[in-house]
């Protein structure tokens, strides 16, 4: 399915605010299983063709020192996954991370963002990632990480 990637694919998810608390936290919402189970799932589905690593920070300024090691560190990274929490609705700090790096970033939610409060409605993060999922549950970031891995194929096919 991915042809053209391998294990030096890192990619890097991060949470952030209250997101150390899934499996807890308004299961009926955010579901019951806790994101390091989840996480050892999806490391180990994609093991041959990823290396994923994992960030949680309940503290803004750490979500955006993680976004600028990633995007300037000397190691490649195909992309971030990045849920930032209750921070999606607050952060030009954030947002402005984002857009200083040249790293692609997926935003995630698990819940239906839009099914909700009208104060989740707005995003900062949404004009300077390269898309947005909402509502698929944990499930979303599955499919991030699937986008993320067809970006070198594209490379590809679009110098042919
Ligand atoms: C969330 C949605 C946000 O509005 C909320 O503040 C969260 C989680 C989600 O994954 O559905 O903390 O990002």
């Amino acid at each position: 399915m991915f042809s053209n990637v391998n294990k030096m694919n890192n990619i890097n998810i991060i949470n952030g605010v209250n997101l150390n608390l899934l499996g807890k936290r308004e299961p009926a919402i955010y579901g019951s299983q806790t994101f390091e189970d989840y996480l050892a799932t999806l490391q180990e589905k994609y093991a041959s063709v990823a290396n994923i690593s994992y960030f949680q920070s309940n503290i803004e300024g750490e979500i955006v020192n993680q976004i600028q090691a990633i995007g300037f560190g000397k190691q490649p990274y195909l992309g971030i996954i990045l849920n930032a929490g209750a921070y999606t609705h607050t952060s030009i700090a954030i947002a402005d991370a984002i857009k200083a790096i040249s790293t692609p970033v997926v935003e995630v939610h698990i819940s239906n963002v839009f099914a909700r409060e009208a104060f989740r409605h707005h995003s900062f993060l949404s004009p300077v990632c390269k898309g947005m999922i909402t509502g698929l549950g944990l499930l979303g970031y599955d499919l991030a990480l699937q986008y993320l891995l067809h970006l070198p194929e594209q490379n590809i096919l679009n110098k042919a």
